[in-house]
């Protein structure tokens, strides 16, 4: 239930607490949110590490986008942001300080926006809401302590969620743990698991990333079963897909969650209901960069033809070692196309000094090599034909949004199962075999891109209707544009 609000106007106005688990692939649908929800109205506080905090204000543009921010110390020390299983050491680390600090800040904005004593000028209304992403399920039981309801935003895939849903039964009968390493090689991967309720048949390796352990206790395994059960301690469920993407899935979720709001892409949401406050037209305002964007790939871009471009990037947390890197290099030099590569610092260990030798004076005349770059201008620029990715969810709707077909190279958690469906079910995008091989690069990137009909046009014109129904689905009248309106409403109703 919703704290008591005070008797002034403005504490009666929604105030929204947003908590993303602080990466990009969860900052970026938790910030389309945030602007979703302060356009309708709401009082939104972003909470973020301080690490993030700096890099959002450092690089706000206009002065900011009329939300609060709050800061909470990550936890993390320079050296454990970059180390190689960063987002693990991350998730350890807010499990461990994020309860009680957000616990304090909730109690503070409460008691600063009741105390009509208060020699603040402004204060916020109290905090109405909490809306926490996937893998931050500590801040529902904060808010529920606090008297205060508590909403997840699933930025990730549904049938991902599901999958997550299903850990307890592959537990039960005994798919997991494996019983030893042989298992992870003889083909055990592929058995076909076909009981998860709204899912087609999919193969074992493909639930999860993480069912490939023989640790009965693994910390992986056990946070993804915990954070998708989680969600029946939320008063709704927030969900980055929309209804046409993932219908079967949906209707089984939605018999077993009682309030469920599916309004993705968020990346797609935002056209027509947010003012851009940075050129004061409705658009599709970017997600926060963690890195520094690279502005001058974009005018390379403008140079080259229409549909000629592979953009290849990671997303914000794959480790790639220095063999598959090589295997990725020089599959991009055979396939003699002119690609956008993002080499993120960490992607590598050495980062761009780790590409072999000769790699890049043999492509400088077709290849422009970024640290990172505006991902969903990128993808939505004429001159990119296909993306070549890690399948993130994130990665995967903005290049549907974009109608740009895909290479999926999936490496943990959502990433095995969400390209199973951009692959099987969308018909959107072709796989590669977890041991990178030069040759697989180069013939799937002929068969996507190359002219001559066959599959890569049929993806690509599958590409393009899957755009057109993300649009549908957030245009005014949509699906998703209906359950956000749902949304508000039920956000509003906290108030009372
Ligand atoms: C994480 C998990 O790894 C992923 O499996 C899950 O689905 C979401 O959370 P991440 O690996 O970062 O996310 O991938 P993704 O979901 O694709 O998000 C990456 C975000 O970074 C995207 O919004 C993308 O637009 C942005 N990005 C990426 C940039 O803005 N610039 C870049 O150069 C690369």
């Amino acid at each position: 239930m919703a704290a008591a609000p005070t008797s002034s106007a403005a504490a009666r106005r929604p105030h929204a607490l947003l908590v993303p688990f602080p990466c990009s692939g969860h900052i970026n649908p938790t910030l389309h949110l945030a602007r979703l929800l302060h356009s309708a109205g709401f009082v939104v506080t972003f909470v973020s590490t301080e690490h993030n905090h700096a890099l959002m204000r450092a690089r706000a543009r206009g002065g900011g986008e009329g939300f609060r921010y709050e800061a909470i110390p990550g936890g993390l020390s320079p050296s454990a942001r970059r180390a190689h299983d960063y987002g693990f050491g991350v998730l350890r680390a807010v499990r461990a300080h994020w309860p009680g600090h957000l616990r304090e800040l909730i109690a503070r904005l409460n008691s600063v926006a009741d105390d009509s004593s208060s020699s603040s000028s402004s204060p916020p209304p109290p905090v109405t809401c909490v809306v926490a992403s996937e893998l931050m399920s500590f801040a529902l039981d904060v808010a529920a302590s606090l008297g205060v309801a508590a909403y997840v935003l699933w930025g990730t895939s549904a049938c991902g969620l599901s999958c997550g849903l299903a850990v307890r039964e592959l537990r039960r009968r005994a798919y997991v743990p494996l019983k030893d390493a042989s298992y992870l090689t003889n083909g055990y991967l592929d058995t076909p698991i076909d009981w998860i309720a709204g899912m087609p048949t999919v193969r074992l390796g493909d639930v999860s990333s993480f069912v490939r352990t023989l640790d009965p206790t693994s910390f992986a395994l056990r946070v993804e079963e915990d954070e998708a059960n989680s969600c029946a301690r939320a008063q709704g469920l927030i969900l980055n897909t929309f209804d046409d993407l993932e219908s079967d899935v949906l209707e089984a979720l939605k018999d077993e969650f009682p309030r469920v709001y599916t309004i993705g892409p968020l990346a797609a949401a935002m056209h027509g209901r947010v003012v851009d406050r940075a050129n004061g037209h409705g658009g599709a305002a970017a997600g926060l960069s963690l890195w520094e964007e690279d502005a001058a790939c974009m005018t390379w871009l403008d140079a080259q033809p229409s549909g000629a471009v592979l953009y290849v990037s990671f997303g914000s947390l794959t480790v790639m070692s220095p063999d598959n890197i090589a295997e990725l290099a020089w599959g991009l030099a055979e396939s003699r196309r002119p690609f956008l590569w993002v080499v993120r610092p960490g992607l590598v260990a050495g980062g761009i000094n780790a590409l072999p030798d000769g790699f890049v004076s043999e492509t400088k005349d077709r290849c422009f090599i970024a640290e990172w770059c505006a991902q969903e201008q990128v993808l939505r620029h004429r001159a990119v034909g296909a993306f070549l990715t890690h399948s993130g969810w994130n990665s995967s709707t903005e290049s549907i949004c974009s109608g740009v077909p895909m290479i999926c190279w999936p490496g943990f958690a959502d990433q095995y199962i969400n390209s199973r469906y951009v692959c099987d079910e969308w018909g959107i995008g072709l796989r590669l075999d977890e041991e990178l091989r030069r040759e697989q690069v180069a013939a799937h990137v002929e068969e996507l891109m190359g002219g001559g009909g066959g599959r890569g046009e049929e993806m690509r014109r599958s590409a393009a209707k899957w755009k057109a129904m993300a649009e549908s689905a957030t245009a005014n009248g949509g699906s998703s544009y209906v359950s956000l309106d749902k949304l508000v409403e039920q956000l509003r109703l906290e108030t009372e």
